[in-house]
């Protein structure tokens, strides 16, 4: 969930709850009131992690150039979190290789060592990404049965845009590559990836009413695992649409979530609702008459509150073209439309594990 935006709505329920009672729906409001986007759209520097390398040496090529971003960035997530999660998260270091494993444990170690940070800061890091989040994902069929993938990374960080690397994931320099992705400097797991001739996945925020991942860090990762990284192992060890949407709806997860998942044949769309157990509805493109399936952050089987309403805007400018003439072309111009790109949205991607088409850029770049 938005830690900022709740932070805020907590302190002014408190102050004017008695005047105005908040209704159910609008504290599960993800941006509320979203903005027109202001700002230059840049290209993603592009980079390969080499997965031969011992985990600890992976990143560090990368970070190097983003560390007084970075620093930045931890400085600013640091003050939105309270005193008990710093408590937390210093446990959780005590016992780091089991409490999130490998390669992540290490891979976090080798990006604090690059930045000039402690391990603390960059765990810290890796989990706010996944908890904070807002998206537009799209999966589509084309007339042909080549599935194409969009997705907008909503986020209410400052700056972000200037520590979104592209990455390929590959074993030696080389390649081929594995799998590829758009993530943020110094973030280990993924959001936004794609395995060539298998599958292309995004995670998209969901609203819990359980509390946050932050009141309850230690219980929640007891025997169960933060999102970006599970979604990287899916690209890593799945090799077919229909392997990651098992993995995906059954693999216990840190926060509920909707995932995001594109195949390479007619047919191979679909949007899992996450518990963190496992998959409460796992909803699939049937075409023709279901050629595209839209996923913001709500059920997708329940109405969207009114002043978020992210979903009926990309529905209509979807069916303003049809699946024979839908092209990563015209996937594109549908994310670059408001409301679903909007002031928070940080980067753009279409893909198509079929095509292996990729195409990133980041959004609302200062001039
Ligand atoms: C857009 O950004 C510019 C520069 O940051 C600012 O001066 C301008 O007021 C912004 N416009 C809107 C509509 O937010
Ligand atoms: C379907 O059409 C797209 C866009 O023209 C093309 O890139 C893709 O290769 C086609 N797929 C098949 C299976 O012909
Ligand atoms: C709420 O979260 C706690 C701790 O993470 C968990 O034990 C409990 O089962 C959750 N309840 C529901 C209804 O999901
Ligand atoms: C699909 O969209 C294209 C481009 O807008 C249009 O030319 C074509 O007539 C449409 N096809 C159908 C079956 O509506």
């Amino acid at each position: 969930m938005r830690f900022g935006a709740v932070f805020v709505a907590a302190i002014v329920a408190v102050t004017v709850a008695v005047a105005v009672p908040s209704t159910a729906t609008d504290d599960s409001v993800v941006i509320k009131n979203p903005k027109p986007a202001n700002g230059t759209t840049k290209d993603v520097p592009h980079y390969v992690v080499d997965l031969s390398k011992p985990p600890k040496e992976r990143w560090a090529h990368i970070v190097k150039n983003y560390k007084p971003e970075m620093q930045d960035l931890i400085r600013y997530m640091k003050k939105l979190l309270s005193p008990k999660v710093f408590d937390d998260i210093t446990v959780l270091l005590g016992d780091l290789d089991n409490a999130l494993g490998q390669p992540w444990a290490d891979e976090m170690r080798g990006a604090a060592d690059a930045l000039d940070v402690d391990v603390g800061d960059v765990v810290l890091a890796n989990l706010y990404y996944e908890a904070d989040t807002a998206c537009t994902s799209i999966v589509a069929q084309r007339s042909n049965g080549t599935i194409f993938h969009g997705r907008n990374l909503d986020f209410n960080l400052p700056d972000l845009q200037q520590t979104t690397v592209e990455v390929s994931f590959q074993h030696g320099e080389q390649g081929p590559t594995l799998y590829r992705a758009t993530t943020y400097a110094g973030y280990v797991g993924i959001l936004t990836g794609m395995r060539p001739d298998g599958f292309s996945v995004s995670l998209d925020e969901r609203w819990t009413k359980n509390g946050t991942l932050w009141d309850n860090l230690l219980d929640a990762l007891k025997g169960y695992h933060p999102v970006g990284f599970v979604l990287r192992t899916a690209l890593e060890e799945q090799k077919t649409f229909d392997q990651a949407v098992q993995y995906l709806s059954t693999v216990k997860l840190i926060t509920v979530s909707y995932i995001i998942v594109g195949g390479v044949r007619a047919n191979e769309g679909a949007v899992i609702t996450r518990e963190r157990e496992s998959a409460i509805d796992v909803w699939r493109i049937a075409y023709p008459n279901r050629w595209f399936l839209v996923e913001t952050n709500y059920d997708h089987w329940k109405p969207v509150p009114a002043s978020d309403d992210r979903r009926d805007p990309a529905n209509k400018h979807m069916h303003a073209t049809n699946s024979s003439a839908i092209t990563p072309d015209v996937m594109w111009s549908v994310m670059n439309m408001f409301p679903n790109l909007n002031s928070e949205t940080t980067y753009t991607v279409v893909m198509s594990a079929d095509t292996h088409y990729f195409k990133c850029k980041t959004q609302n770049n200062k001039p």
